[in-house]
């Protein structure tokens, strides 16, 4: 029986998945990383999260036995479960060019150590972490060599890659992120490859669907005082636009720029879109989409407009990490298969 098998919570109402990899999950917000790594074949067996209400969307879609609400900080390590696999897309905004760069002297940025904590009590095989591009940058790289060398201290090899979503996933989102391997052991390391680019095949219009009218809270009407702004500029159906405050941004590429938490704080922060009826917001289950989560995963119900953009913006480009996770699953199996016929000999 493989460590995965034996933890309960497979009973949950929605599957968690069967693999043979125990995953555990760190900010797991609604369960992007989580919701890749289980379609990757893994199974998850404890996650953690903050926000009430993301946790109210995690457990709609992955039930509710393993999840732990609650400050991470008070979270017993010695509870947690044994992790194959330890996966964290610690909160970005210390970290971001938009953000307040403040790195590790945020309160938000040390929650990073939280995760050294967790490894260094269960010991997982590979570590996975998502993060902004600017992590890789920020403080002219120190915070990002503090970052490799706590988890070389732990006895990790690292590597990791800058990927966009427009390029790795599929997904017609500009979204530039640094993903992370640490793997324990070398062998795991070398079976490793990280995906290559595939071809951008989806378009906006493919999630938006300019011929269907969304629901009348989403489009600027003639008693906005943008509307005459918007309706003059915001004319093809096939692209998004960013609303400034004397101006509206096109975003030549046909491309959705990268949604972010702060959609969730009202105002224009919400791309729009020209459809057959009017220039709108994007809807926030169009922003889950755009992040690549299938036409099941939706928000809980109780949560409102605001909390589901944020959500979506908060969470990560679905197929993406699902195309490193099925590298790192082929890489630990690869490891484990060899060994299996090194030892029959
Ligand atoms: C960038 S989001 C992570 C998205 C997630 N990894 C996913 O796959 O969708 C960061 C998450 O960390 C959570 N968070 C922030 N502070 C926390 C804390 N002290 N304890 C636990 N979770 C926290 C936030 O609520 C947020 O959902």
């Amino acid at each position: 029986m493989t460590r995965a098998e034996s933890r309960c919570g497979l009973n949950a109402a929605v599957s968690t998945g069967s693999g043979k990899y125990a995953v555990g999950s760190m900010f797991a917000g609604i369960g992007g990383i989580c919701l890749a790594f289980r379609n990757a074949g893994a199974e998850m067996v404890w996650a953690n999260e903050i926000d009430a209400d993301a946790c109210k969307t995690y457990r709609g879609h992955f039930g509710p036995k393993y999840l732990e609400e609650g400050d991470v900080r008070n979270v017993n390590a010695q509870s947690v479960p044994p992790l194959d696999i330890l996966t964290a897309g610690f909160p970005c905004q210390a970290f971001s060019v938009a953000g307040y760069r403040k790195g590790f002297e945020d309160d938000r940025g040390i929650l990073f150590f939280q995760i050294i904590r967790i490894i260094e009590a269960k010991s997982p095989r590979v570590v996975f972490i998502e993060n902004v591009k600017n992590l890789v940058k920020h403080d002219g790289g120190r915070t990002f060599e503090c970052v490799c060398k706590c988890l070389r201290d732990c006895g990790y090899i690292i590597d990791h890659r800058v990927f966009n979503t427009k390029e790795y996933g599929n997904i017609p989102q500009n979204r530039e992120r640094v993903y992370i391997v640490a793997f324990k052991n070398e062998k795991d390391l070398k079976n490793f490859s990280w995906p290559e680019p595939i071809r951008l095949e989806k378009t906006v219009a493919s999630i938006t669907h300019p011929g269907v009218k969304a629901e009348d809270c989403f489009y600027y009407t003639e008693e906005s005082q943008y509307h005459p702004m918007l309706d003059k500029d915001v004319r093809n159906k096939e692209t998004v636009y960013q609303l400034r405050r004397t101006y509206v941004r096109e975003n030549k590429n046909n491309v959705c720029p990268t949604l972010t938490a702060n959609m969730g704080g009202g105002g224009h922060n919400v791309p729009l879109i020209r459809d057959d009826y009017g220039v709108r917001k994007l809807t926030p289950e169009e922003c889950l989409r755009l992040q690549g989560f299938p036409g099941d995963f939706n928000f809980a119900p109780a949560v409102r407009s605001s909390g589901r953009y944020k959500q979506a913006g908060n969470s990560v480009s679905v197929p993406v990490v699902q195309r490193i996770a099925e590298r790192i699953l082929k890489a630990l199996e690869g490891a484990d298969t060899h060994a299996d016929r090194k030892d029959s000999r």
